[in-house]
Parts: structure tokens; sequence; C-alpha cells
């Protein structure tokens, strides 16, 4: 899909369709909304009169034309309160009215920015909210269809009229970053919902390979023989039960040449299935398990688009990868492994096998002069159970830097709440027979998961992002589509983007 900002009157655009928009509550549309309704003799007016239109967040009205003006069909998307609308509201008012028009086979529309006349919002993060909304909300995961095509073609061409010529470039420059921005997302939804036989630790291995080849960035992929010279004990463990090799990616993105302490790690839990191990999950648990990698797809996703949008910041992007499966090889309950960093860990449960992988991610991040830390993983149920599916979890062990990472979510409209980290909690991990177990007790389980981590982070300013509520969407919504949700690439690039 290309998507071009064109300065103009939408109401005179001839093409398939046109997008303009409408705040609950109002009776006499102004801007492009009212240039239209005024040209179609007060049509929308009169919907809007009949109750038929209300301008609630999420309405789409399709108004055929019949040859009165250039464009075949109006779409007017509701647009809720007025004073609730952030650019949240643009994304899914952009990526519903992409769906609709893309499902009833049209290839080319126009939509004003939404937000940025009546609304007051900046032109120019309008135009990349929705540039986002688009391609986010026209993902399909149709490559193991047989018969791809789910109804209409897709949407080829996308332009945004803005009536204000002064405003084009910039806008412009906002939709160029915002599609960059929905790839990434897209590439992270792709291997998050591909299954676990056609998403190994080699096929994340050679999707990073793709993406460092595509933005000139450096690359390195460490095999077992590698994994044990360094002493990864925790991530082979995980590995050993599995047929699958682990794979432990590397990809730097140098932004600062010149300051190589100007940097951050970003890292992810690439499980591509977790069976739990010898501490099996029940059918039911496993269901959704081919998706917990999705940490390390985020991580992979992100560093394609800051390859691309070129932040002044050294980024090393990190996925620990492998399968964790039961078998005769596999590690057992009560088995004790030594991390990168030493530590010794006694495997209180198989199935915590994200903390053990990260563990190693981080002792081997600080090993080499990584400075800041985020860690992305879908690494417990509990926090689920704490927070929904409306926001992750933040834990860290710097109060700042964790309100930098929160800033960014909230920023991108990808919530993250803070969660505590009180030493207390630390008693419930300590082993009688080395110097930590991988799980600690019931009660806060994320908080133990993240407490764990944290024994990794070798004193740095460390986040821990727990996004095993967030990571999949149940129903497609606004810009989410059912199955990967893709979070939080857009945290994780606005985060690089802050800290630049
Ligand atoms: N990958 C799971 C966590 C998970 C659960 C993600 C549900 C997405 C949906 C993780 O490896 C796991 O199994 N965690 C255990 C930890 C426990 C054994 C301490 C859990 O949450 O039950
Ligand atoms: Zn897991
Ligand atoms: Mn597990």
């Amino acid at each position: 899909m290309k998507i071009r900002v064109t300065a103009g009157n939408i109401a005179e655009r001839d093409t398939d369709a046109v997008v303009v928009n409408l705040f609950e509550g109002v009776a006499a549309p102004s801007g492009a909304t009212g240039a239209l309704d005024a040209a179609l003799g007060g049509a929308i007016t009169g919907l809007i009169a009949d109750g038929e239109i209300s301008g609630k967040r999420g309405e789409l009205t399709v108004i055929h034309t019949l040859g009165r003006i250039a464009p075949k069909r109006v779409v007017v998307a509701g647009l809720g309160e007025r004073a609730a609308f952030t650019l949240d509201g643009v994304r899914d008012a952009a990526a519903e009215s992409a769906r609709r028009l893309a499902g009833i086979g049209v290839r080319a529309a126009a939509t004003i920015a939404h937000g940025a006349g009546i609304g007051g919002l900046n032109g120019r993060d309008c135009a990349q909210a929705v540039a986002e909304g688009a391609v986010m909300g026209l993902y399909r995961f149709d490559k193991y269809k047989s018969n791809a095509d789910g109804g209409g073609g897709g949407l080829d061409e996308l332009a945004i009229v803005e009536y204000d010529g002064a405003r084009v470039a910039s806008m412009q420059a906002g939709v160029d970053e915002g599609v960059i921005i929905g790839e990434a997302v897209n590439l992270c939804r792709d291997m998050a919902n591909a299954p676990a036989n056609g998403m190994t630790p080699s096929d994340m291995a050679e999707r990073a390979l793709e993406v460092a080849e595509e933005c000139g960035m450096g690359i390195e992929v460490f095999e077992r023989a590698r994994m044990r010279e360094l002493g990864m004990g925790a991530l082979l463990g995980v590995a050993q039960g599995s047929a699958e090799p682990p794979k432990f990616i590397i990809l730097r993105y140098e932004g600062d040449a010149g300051n190589p302490d100007n940097n951050i790690g970003l890292l992810g839990k690439g499980i591509t299935f977790d069976s739990g191990g010898l501490d099996i999950k029940s059918a039911a648990g496993m269901a959704t398990m081919k998706g917990d990698m999705a940490g390390g797809a985020a991580v992979i996703g992100a560093m394609r688009a800051i390859g691309k949008l070129k932040p002044r910041i050294n980024v090393t992007g990190i996925v620990a990868a492998t399968e964790n499966m039961p078998s005769g090889t596999a590690q057992r309950p009560g088995d004790v492994v030594r991390a990168m960093n030493g530590k010794t860990i006694e495997i209180d449960n198989t199935d915590a096998e994200g903390r053990l992988v990260l563990a190693d991610a981080m002792a081997y991040a600080r090993s080499v002069g990584i400075g800041r830390l985020v860690d992305v993983a879908t690494l417990t149920g509990a926090v689920r159970v704490a927070l929904g599916d409306k926001c992750m979890g933040a834990f860290g062990n710097d109060e700042a830097f964790t309100g930098a990472v929160v800033a960014a979510g909230n920023a991108v409209g990808e919530r993250a709440w803070p969660m505590p980290m009180f030493d207390e909690y630390k008693a419930q991990y300590k082993s009688d027979i080395a110097d930590i177990k991988n799980t600690g007790g019931s009660g806060g389980g994320a908080i133990i998961g993240a407490l764990i981590i944290g024994e990794f982070s070798g004193g740095a300013p460390w986040v821990h992002l727990d996004i095993a509520g967030v990571a999949r969407a149940g129903s497609t919504k606004g810009s989410a589509v059912k199955g990967a949700t893709g979070a939080p690439v857009r945290t994780l690039v606005r985060l690089a983007r802050d800290l630049a």
C-alpha cells in the first residue's frame, strides 16, 4: 500500500472512497465532513438527525454518492467523545476504515488526517497515526491459507488529503515514519503468529539476518558451542530437551558510533514453543505457546524500525531463542545450572524457563558493556491475573528509567503499569543448595519472575516488560487484529528515540 499526503479539497477527489469523521454529539459538522455534507445536499446531517450516525467511536457509515460528487463513496468514521480523543483514536479510525474499504473491494481511497482539524492534534502526528493505523489494521496472517484472498483485495493506495498545502511536507514525513513503524509491528506479528514448526529458533535467526541485511546492521548468531564457551548454562539447560538447535541472536545498530557508552540493550524472550518441559503444561495451557517468542519478535521488529529511523544512539537487540521441550535429554526439576555471570540456579520448575534464558541474555549484555537494559517477555500468567490484557507490567530497579519506559509506552498508546519490586519478596526464591531457584512459591508470581531476572542486571538500570497479558488479541478491533498484537514494538522504538 502506498500512502501519500496531497494538498486539496477531499470533496473533489475522483476516487473510490473518501473517509471523513465525526465526533459524538456533533449535529452540524464543519471542516471536510461539513464540506461533503453540503456537496451531498445535507445527506450527512440528515443521517445524524435520523439517529443513523452518532459519531460513536468505531462507528462506520458508507454513503454512496451516485455521481453527485467526484468520490464514489463517503465513509464517515465515528471518533467518539472529543474530550477523550487521542492519537489512539486516530490509529483506530484509520484501521477500521481501511479494513472496511478493503473488505468491499476498494483499491484506492482518500482520507483526511483524523484529529488534525477540529480534533486539535498535531498534523504530523495525526498523519503518522493514520499511516500506522492503516498498515496495522490491514494486517493479515494468511501465509498458510491456500486461498489467501479472504475478502477484498486490499487497499493499494491511500491519499491523505490536507487542505493547507503548507502542512503537506511535514505530514508526509510523519506518514513515512508511520509506515516504517506499522511494518515493524507487522513483522513482529508475523513471527508470533507463525506456528512453532514455522518459527523455530533457526527461523528467528533467519528473520533477524534479513533485518540486518535490509538495514545494514551488524549481526551475530551464537550456536550451542559458543554458548557453552561463554558459560550460558541457564539458556543451555532450557535448550537441552529440544531437537531444535537454540540460537542466541545479537543485532547491533550503531547510531552513535563515536560514543559507545550512549547505548541501550533490548532483550527478548524467544521461546519458540513452551511445552513447560518436564513440568509439562496442560493441553489448554500449551495452546498459545507458539507465541512465547513474542518478546524476541518485538525486539527484532523494533530493531528493523530503529535501523530505518536512525536515532542517535547505539542499540543492541538480543534474542535468546530456544524451544522448551520434555525429552530424555531435558533438564529435570532439581537440576542446578550456572548462568554466564557465575550465579547458580536450582530448577524448581522447568516451566519457569523465560527467566532462565533471559538470565544469560542479561549477563551477556552486561559483559559487552551495555549500560541500560530493557527485557521483553511473555513471562508469567500471573501478570495477566494482576493487570488483565489492557496494559503490560513494568518492573525495574531504577525509578527514572522505569518512568522513561512507561512514558514511551503511554506516548504510543501501549500502556505499561509500574509494579512493586520490594526486597522482601526475594526470600521467596532462596535455594537450599544454589544461589537462587527459578520460582518463588505462591503469590506475586509476576514480581518474583521479574526479581529473578533482575539478579542478572549487574547493577545497571533495567526494566522488565511482562507482556504475557497483552501479546495476543482475542478479536479484531481498531488497529489490533486477532492474534499477535505486535506489542511493545512501538514502545521500544519510541524509547530508543526518546533516549537519543
Ligand atoms: N510462557 C509462560 C507464561 C505465559 C502464560 C505466557 C500464559 C502467556 C500466557 C511461562 O514460561 C510460564 O510457563 N510461566 C509460569 C511460571 C511458573 C511456573 C512460576 C506460569 O506463569 O505459570
Ligand atoms: Zn514461557
Ligand atoms: Mn513456561
